[in-house]
């Protein structure tokens, strides 16, 4: 099915609710064509809400067209309003509605829900007449038409929106109209996307030969992983380990990929040539870009070794296919990535992206039907210049050994605590300062080690995490006591805005 996107903030949402009810669902742009939906032939289509005032100069519009293909079409919000202007019914500037509001929703959306419900509205303008043969649904207690339903048309119009969590029937909402408006059927799962995925690898590759970078986060590996069981021994990893992942995760890839897997894997330990690159350097983006370049030569040199390689797997996800405006989508913010790495510019290797179509959730429930580690497919998110900036200052070996140390008591113990898959990030940071202490008899002059906890969806924002003082007061004692030198734990009690999660 397709949501048409008209630049609501909660449009992906709408798209991820639906596949959480297992029917695939893109996003595409309030642009297509009439044409182009025609081809595409979806079962259902969902217009998104969005900002604008449908009588309102430059507001989007979809192509009137849409409301007459016979497709199932629920318009959310702003998607309800126009359908309402387009098809004889009339909307107007309102009180408006924010917030929780109980509402009793009748028709085949309302249907199997309990008679009254809370829903969430964001709206300043109201439907004020629905559409020529539509019935209403629901009133709230400012809003006389809050749903309308035209069955014989199928078309269906909703003020609230059904995707946000504080509409705790919403998942329910959006099933009648899949399932029971639509026809469709929860079918979309894990195993079905490694079959169909499978199936077009094998499609596209042939007998050629694939490469993949791997990095040791999830997107990489599962992208792996399901190459490697569309074309077998045709995919060729490589592991580029810079020597500034965290205590144990080279040797994990390794196990995993190598012996557990058996996907042909080239494990290149460059830990001393990044060291050298990074031998003074303390400006922050000066060792991204030197971690950068010297990634993307040693991955070139290993390529080359390798000889005959026609493909490369990309671990590009569904949220930066959308964020990067690649399907022509309005949503306004567009986030920028910095991944290390790229594209070796003179190789002209063609791209395998067998995760272009999966939100991240969905990534994990690939591997995990994979049967991918539950370590690996749970890891928090981890940045490519890896603890590199996360060491201010000279990053030394001494340094690392310090933080890789710090950090892996730090996972030890929020997993033991059950708290690792709650928090965005959690890691330690080693600040190029010391401070004095005691310790024995005698005054030390160490290293102060910072805990840094965030909880956040996406990153773009983030909250500090508030881990129990029992799990602060135990990690920071076996920091002190198991590792010489650091004579201080601090923990980091920002939120971003106005700080940013990592410390460089
Ligand atoms: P900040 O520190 O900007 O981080 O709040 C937001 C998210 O991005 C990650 N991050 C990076 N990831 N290369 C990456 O691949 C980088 O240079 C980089 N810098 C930050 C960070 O870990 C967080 O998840």
């Amino acid at each position: 099915m397709l949501v048409l996107d008209l630049g609501g903030q909660y449009s992906q949402l709408i798209a991820r609710r639906v596949r959480e009810a297992r029917v695939y669902s893109e996003l595409v742009s309030f642009r297509t064509s009439v044409e182009e939906l025609r081809r595409r032939n979806p079962a259902a289509i969902i217009l998104s809400g969005g900002p604008a005032s449908v009588y309102s100069d430059g507001a989007p519009h979809v192509d009137p067209g849409v409301f007459e293909l016979g497709i199932p079409t629920l318009g959310i919000c702003y998607g309800m309003h126009l359908m309402a202007q387009e098809l004889g019914g009339r909307v107007d500037r309102s009180a408006g509605e924010f917030g929780k509001t109980a509402l009793e929703l009748r028709g085949a959306l309302g249907h199997d829900l309990p008679e009254s419900q809370q829903v969430w509205m964001s709206h300043r303008d109201s439907v004020v007449a629905p559409p020529t043969g539509a019935t209403v649904t629901a009133s709230s207690e400012s809003t006389p038409i809050a749903a309308f339903e035209a069955p014989e048309q199928k078309l269906y119009g909703i003020q609230f929106h059904p995707e946000v969590v504080h509409t705790p029937h919403g998942a329910a909402i959006l099933e009648n109209f899949l399932y029971g408006v639509a026809g469709l059927l929860p079918t979309w799962t894990a195993a079905a996307v490694i079959e169909e995925q499978v199936e077009r690898i094998r499609a596209r590759v042939g007998r050629q030969r694939v490469l993949c970078g791997l990095s040791g986060g999830v997107d990489s590996a599962v992208a792996a992983l399901l190459v490697h069981k569309a074309v077998g021994d045709q995919l060729t990893c490589v592991f580029v380990d810079h020597g500034l992942l965290r205590k144990d995760e080279a040797a994990q890839v390794v196990e995993t990929f190598g012996e557990g897997f058996g996907v042909p894997l080239v494990h290149v330990d460059a830990a001393d040539r990044f060291l050298a690159k990074l031998a003074g350097v303390t400006d922050p983006e000066e060792k991204r870009k030197r971690i950068g370049e010297e990634f993307i030569r040693v991955f070139e040199e290993e390529a080359r070794r390798l000889g005959d390689v026609h493909w490369l797997v990309q671990g590009t996800l569904y949220s930066d296919v959308i964020e990067s405006g690649g399907d022509g989508n309005v949503a306004e913010t567009i986030k920028s990535h910095h991944n290390v790495g790229g594209l070796p510019a003179d190789m002209e290797l063609e791209l395998v992206e067998p995760l272009r179509l999966l939100f991240k959730d969905e990534v994990r429930r690939v591997g995990e039907e994979l049967g991918m580690p539950e370590r690996m497919v749970w890891r928090q998110p981890f940045p490519g210049p890896g603890l590199a900036i996360r060491i201010i200052g000279d990053v030394t070996a001494e340094r690392l050994e310090l933080l890789r140390e710090a950090d892996a008591i730090l996972q030890e113990e929020v997993r033991r605590a059950g708290l690792y898959r709650e928090l965005w990030q959690s890691f330690c940071v080693l600040p190029a300062i010391r401070s004095v202490g005691v310790q024995g008899d005698s005054r030390t002059y160490g290293y102060p080690i910072v805990l840094r906890a965030v909880t956040s969806d996406d990153a773009m924002t983030a909250d500090w995490a508030r881990l129990p003082y029992d799990l602060v007061e135990l990690v920071s004692s076996r920091i002190v006591n198991e590792l010489p030198g650091v004579n201080r734990v601090v923990l980091d009690v920002t939120s971003k805005p106005p700080a940013t999660i990592e410390w460089e």
